[in-house]
């Protein structure tokens, strides 16, 4: 069946008034109620409000506020410093924070900025945000919105759900919830109003058990009635396992093996290679045990073995552990190397166990 793109119904019922009714209550429920002390709404820095957009993406606020923000703005205080920053500290500085990809684009986006001086202060347009690596509709009209409050409307995952609700849309498409974004904005107040409008999707208007009594748009919702079949909830998708046989090599120098990955999930990232999981591997290799790790379309099960080379190879792929500190892993490789650390610590205690005393 072909999708509906037209306008709801609905989309054209809110009269003027109701509408004043409810940009006067969100306004009041976002004064006293309102996240007023994220640090990307007390400033005025488009670059760190772009960050900020970016971090969020996917990821909850509460993890970036207290991990990523404050850090990375250390590290890169300006879109120059990141500009000519290299990637892999980049990396370095979005490690653990996953979906690396934002980190390249961010870096690929910052050195495109950095010949014109950074964004600029004046507001720009949004094809010039479109532009930019890594910036769709919605970030770079959150950065108008936030940076330079510029009427415009944002329609993060939080809002989506406010819009279906409000217009009593099942399965709207992305048109139908821009449209609907665009019709509900207080043009007089951009950056309340959407900042207002998050903290609504997240607070009051939830998936599931909706505080509709205290939320101010229930004045001009027509969803309220039943909003949890708005939109109509997604069935749990079944994910996936796959399995790996995760190869730790470590030198006669105690270096290990790692590549550099290309793939989308983790570009940018260094790694042990990974081959799919066929049997327990040859006689040359100990078999340490196993990790998992759960990304957002599967979960991972590699078992890790560790095989001794003899030689000191003279390649840029062999790191000291002193290095690999120094590296971007991902929190999968993470997990690998403690367990490689945890066997190599109990090795050693079980042979110190087994050494004769010596006579004092
Ligand atoms: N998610 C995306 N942008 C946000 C913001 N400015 N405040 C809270 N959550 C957000």
């Amino acid at each position: 069946m072909a999708k509906r793109v037209s306008t709801p119904a609905s989309h054209s019922q809110i009269k003027p008034a109701l509408l004043g009714k409810f940009h006067t209550g969100l306004a009041a429920w976002y004064a006293a109620h309102g996240r007023h002390d994220l640090p990307w709404r007390t400033t005025a820095d488009p670059y760190h409000i772009w960050l900020s957009e970016v971090m969020l993406q996917q990821t909850q606020v509460a993890t970036v506020r207290e991990r990523f923000y404050f850090p990375f703005l250390k590290k890169f205080p300006t879109v120059e410093a990141l500009a000519s920053a290299p990637r892999e500290s980049v990396m370095k500085a979005w490690e653990g924070l996953g979906y690396y990809r934002r980190a390249g684009n961010l870096h690929d986006a910052a050195m495109q900025l950095s010949t014109q001086g950074g964004l600029p202060s004046a507001p720009p347009s949004i094809d010039e945000l479109l532009a930019l690596s890594g910036i769709g509709r919605n970030t770079a009209s959150a950065i108008l919105a936030f940076a330079y409050h510029q009427p415009i409307a944002i329609l993060e995952a939080n809002v989506k759900r406010i819009i279906a609700r409000v217009f009593a849309l099942k399965d709207p498409s992305d048109a139908e919830l821009w449209e609907g974004a665009e019709l509900l904005l207080n043009h007089a107040e951009p950056f309340n109003y959407n900042q207002a409008m998050m903290d609504i999707g997240s607070l009051i208007c939830t998936p599931k058990n909706p505080k509709c009594a205290q939320c101010p748009a229930s004045v001009i919702c027509v969803g309220k009635k039943s909003p949890e079949i708005y939109p109509t909830p997604k069935a749990k998708k079944h994910v996936p396992t796959r399995e790996v046989m995760i190869l730790v090599r470590e030198d006669a120098r105690g270096r290990l093996f790692l590549e550099k990955r290309d793939e989308a999930l983790l570009g940018g990232l260094y790694g042990f290679p990974q081959t799919p999981y066929v049997n327990k591997g040859s006689a040359a290799q100990q078999q340490l045990g196993t990790v998992t790790h759960t990304y957002s379309h599967f979960k991972l099960i590699g078992h890790v073995a560790m095989e001794y080379i003899a030689s000191k190879p003279n390649s840029p792929d062999w790191h000291s552990r002193a290095e690999i500190a120094a590296l971007p892993l991902s929190k999968l490789d993470h997990k690998v190397l403690a367990l490689v650390e945890n066997c190599h610590s109990a090795k050693k205690k079980s042979t110190k166990a087994r050494a004769p005393h010596k006579a004092r």
